[in-house]
């Protein structure tokens, strides 16, 4: 590992179903950034069976946060590796005031911070609607709808040809307790980066291209103009 300067983080926020995952490779891919999602790590290493993966299997179907500790820990492990040198879109990270905190003594270790937190805004109705009808790729965790996001081939990933299947914590009762989670223990996050100034609200109830461009604006890259 070596010593990293000016590590500068762009976090994605937002409660479950709000797109964070939809939005997040582009716009990773936009910044020249690794995309670091703590939900996506956790359930690779629920599949290939690792300790954490097995420890954070009951969290996760309950839909109650994993503990700090070990999620602050992979996800330091994730930014200590070559890609993420100079920094990373976190999407699903930090969820709490002490993994917030623990994440901005790791950067100012090396000099870095966090340079924005994106809020992306969705009333609590269409985040149920959202839950209810996703489809994820077993093999690279893409995204799809039922109906606002199809796949061209039904029950086929476009991106890797994987399997479609539907998370076990999207089933309605778990979906409520991950927003009263979300409500209880991440809101804070929310409002100590408006507190710090760096935070920048997108309203993600429009379309999936709308929201991709209020992104862009809100990290300062325009949408392209057609030409
Ligand atoms: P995680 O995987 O992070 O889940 P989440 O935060 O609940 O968020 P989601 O992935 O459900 O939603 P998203 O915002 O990515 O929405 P998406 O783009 O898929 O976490 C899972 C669990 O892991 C947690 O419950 C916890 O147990 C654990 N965990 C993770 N991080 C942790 C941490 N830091 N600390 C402790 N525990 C942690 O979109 C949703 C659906 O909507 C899709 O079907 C999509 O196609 C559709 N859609 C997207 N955008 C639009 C649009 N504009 N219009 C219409 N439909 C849209
Ligand atoms: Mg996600
Ligand atoms: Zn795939």
């Amino acid at each position: 590992m070596g010593l990293h300067h000016h590590d500068e983080v762009v976090l994605l926020l937002g409660a479950p179903g709000a797109g964070k995952g939809t939005q997040a490779r582009f716009l990773a891919d936009t910044l020249g950034i690794p995309h670091v999602a703590s939900g996506e790590l956790l359930r690779e290493h629920r599949a290939m069976g690792t300790d954490l993966g097995v420890l954070a299997q009951e969290y996760m179907d309950r839909g109650d946060l994993v503990p700090d500790a070990v999620v602050v820990d992979m996800i330091a492990d994730r930014l200590d590796e070559p890609d993420a040198e100079h920094g990373a879109l976190l999407d699903g990270f930090p969820r709490t005031l002490a993994q917030a905190e623990a994440l901005e003594r790791r950067l100012a270790d090396r000099g870095g911070e966090v340079r924005t937190a994106i809020y992306v805004e969705v009333p609590t109705d269409v985040l149920i609607e959202r839950l209810a009808g996703r489809w994820m790729c077993r093999v690279c965790q893409t995204a799809y709808h039922e109906v606002f996001n199809r796949p061209t081939v039904a029950g086929v990933c476009g991106a890797c040809g994987g399997e479609l299947y539907q998370r076990p914590d999207d089933k309605r009762e778990v979906v409520s307790n991950r927003v009263a989670v979300y409500l209880r223990d991440t809101h804070p996050v929310v409002e100590r980066y408006a507190r710090a100034g760096v935070l920048k609200r997108v309203d993600g109830n429009q379309s999936i291209e709308a929201v991709k461009d209020a992104l862009l604006e809100a990290v300062g890259q325009d949408a392209a103009i057609p030409a």
